[in-house]
């Protein structure tokens, strides 16, 4: 049992993905709670991507349902549940190449801004987008190259340039893939403390393969193997689990 046992924000029941004979996502269970950071560990192919694709609505389920924020999500598509609050981070960075850090925040926080019809004129672009992405970008460390093209950040400024796109949608639910993949320790520290630092009326599901990261991040950490769900708990329950250390053991072998 963790802290945040009551109120589920999002609500996985008996999820399944199948790939022709392969169940990539097997009868899975999961729970976020409101301003819960919940992390999803295993080993290459345990089904996590697919069941973040899965909640993020990118891919349909083969059985079970999916509830966010009280409601019945699992038919809705993609877009709606970025709407509705659930954003998403990818595995590799997904931003506009050729246009600024800055206009990459704006275009991402178009919807939220009640589209065309509220920054008809420059002062309300400049108040209702400009100036929130300028904000979003200080808050993830971007603000010295706001009008830099998205080509030329590095890697991992791409990264943090996803995630201020990602809280311009406003999300109740952040949905991160890996999101220390291929940075380095210096990028991958201040990634943590960007992460430790968003405010708790945002949910985070968590994939991560730096268990560093995820020790010292998360409230819950979920593992799975060959797509089911093998334990869930406290870090220091799953730390020392003997079945977290089995699924990784074989994965390896
Ligand atoms: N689009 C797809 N078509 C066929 N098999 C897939 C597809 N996506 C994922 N898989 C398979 O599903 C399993 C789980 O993959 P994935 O969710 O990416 O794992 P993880 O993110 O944990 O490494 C793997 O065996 C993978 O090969
Ligand atoms: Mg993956």
């Amino acid at each position: 049992m963790t802290a945040f046992a009551t109120t589920p924000l999002l609500t996985a029941e008996a999820v399944v993905r199948r790939y022709g004979s392969l169940v990539a996502v097997d009868r899975v269970d999961l729970r976020v709670a409101d301003g819960e950071r919940h992390a999803l560990i295993g080993p290459n192919g345990a089904g996590k991507t697919t069941l973040l694709d899965l909640i993020g609505g990118a891919t349909r389920v083969d059985g079970g349902r999916i509830r966010f924020d009280g409601r019945d999500i699992t038919r809705l598509g993609p877009a709606r549940r970025a709407r509705i609050g659930i954003g998403r981070i990818h595995q590799r960075p997904a931003v506009w190449p050729s246009l600024t850090a800055v206009e990459n925040v704006v275009v991402a926080g178009w919807h939220q801004a009640g589209g065309f019809r509220g920054v008809r004129t420059r002062a309300r672009y400049r108040r209702r987008l400009r100036e929130p992405a300028m904000a979003l970008l200080d808050r993830v460390g971007l603000a010295g190259v706001a009008s830099t093209t998205a080509a030329h950040l590095s890697h991992g400024e791409r990264r943090q340039l996803e995630i201020a796109m990602a809280l311009a949608g406003r999300p109740r639910l952040l949905l991160l893939d890996e999101p220390a993949a291929g940075l380095s320790g210096v990028e991958v520290h201040r990634l943590a403390e960007l992460l430790a630092e968003l405010p708790r009326d945002v949910s985070v599901l968590l994939v991560e393969h730096r268990l560093d990261l995820v020790y010292a991040l998360a409230d819950t950490v979920t593992v799975l193997h060959d797509g089911r769900l093998v334990t869930s708990g406290e870090p220091d329950e799953i730390r020392n689990a003997p079945a977290v250390r089995r699924a990784y053991a074989e994965a390896v072998r």
